[in-house]
């Protein structure tokens, strides 16, 4: 595997594996490498001739007040966990390299930004758009792979693709979790041994949900009211949002019935956590 520190190294190796008729997928991340990663690489793998991961982490995508400097960084595992899973190239590069001093461009999804994790981070999904963005530009991805985990992500980038019509297929995987059940999140490393039980109510809660559809129950009040209760129920856990939501829109649906994306958000001692279903549609 190698290492780019730099766009213009980037930019040459993937032009040299293109010249070799080379399909090409990206899997963008954050590092603090798990499982749910991993699936992504191994989709990527599984789908294109050659497979680059990026590491970086965004600070265009943090709150003020959010954890960046405390972001997990274990560069070092991370690329032996990405060796082993066979990818060819790994950009890594330095804030500087992305946001040089002058940088005044970003890309807003409008409307859809300021929804569900865009509400209680604004920003945050400028600060994500802006960097993908910029990596499908540096790197020109015949696919691009996202995680269902992070449910607004995929509807604010699978727009974005849409209206700036850039020339990929976004591949969306399945949230990989615990044997437990907790979804698998780089900010689980801040989790306590009790946090960590906690955290399983928002498993909990988006199952309890599920099972009142399979009863028949369709509208979205009960639902949320049924999540909300097994939420309440857990002590150290606070609730920032339980919705019902189109998944493509992100709007609030009355029901279930046409499909659905059931989210939540919680605080689970210092870790902001979330978690998602999607219900396809039934009568
Ligand atoms: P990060 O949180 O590192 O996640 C990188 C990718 O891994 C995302 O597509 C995310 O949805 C996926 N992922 C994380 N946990 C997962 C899980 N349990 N199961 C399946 N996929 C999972 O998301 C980001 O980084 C950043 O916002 C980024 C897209 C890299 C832009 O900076």
């Amino acid at each position: 595997m190698r290492i780019l520190r730099t766009i213009a190294e980037t930019r040459a190796a993937v032009a040299e594996l293109r010249a070799r008729g080379c399909t090409v997928g990206l899997v963008a991340t954050m590092g603090a490498l798990h499982e749910g990663h991993l699936s992504l690489v191994r989709a990527a793998r599984s789908r294109c001739d050659a497979v680059i991961a990026t590491i970086f982490v965004n600070p265009l995508q943090f709150g003020p007040n959010e954890d960046f400097s405390k972001y997990p960084r274990t560069f070092e595992t991370d690329c032996a966990m990405l060796e082993r899973e066979g990818v060819d190239l790994l950009f890594a590069p330095e804030p500087a390299e992305m946001y040089p001093p002058g940088t005044s461009t970003v890309v807003e999804v409008q409307g859809l930004q300021d929804r569900l994790d865009g509400q209680s981070r604004p920003g945050h999904f400028r600060g994500v758009a802006t960097v993908v963005a910029k990596l499908f530009h540096i790197v020109g991805p015949n696919q691009a792979f996202f995680g269902q985990k992070d449910a607004a992500q995929v509807a604010n980038l699978r727009r974005m693709v849409r209206d700036l019509n850039f020339p990929l297929e976004l591949v969306v995987c399945p949230i990989v979790r615990e044997p437990d059940g907790l979804a698998m999140s780089s900010r689980n490393r801040y989790l306590s041994p009790e946090d960590r039980r906690h955290a399983l109510a928002l498993r909990r809660a988006l199952r309890a949900v599920e099972d009142r559809i399979a009863a028949g129950v369709r509208g979205a009040a009960p639902l949320i009211e049924a999540g909300l209760a097994v939420m309440a129920a857990e002590a150290g856990v606070r609730v920032e949002y339980f919705r019902i939501v189109d998944p493509d829109t992100l709007e609030d649906l009355p029901d279930v019935s046409r499909g659905a994306l059931i989210v939540v958000a919680a605080w689970v001692g210092p870790a902001r956590l979330i978690d998602n279903v999607l219900v396809e549609s039934r009568n």
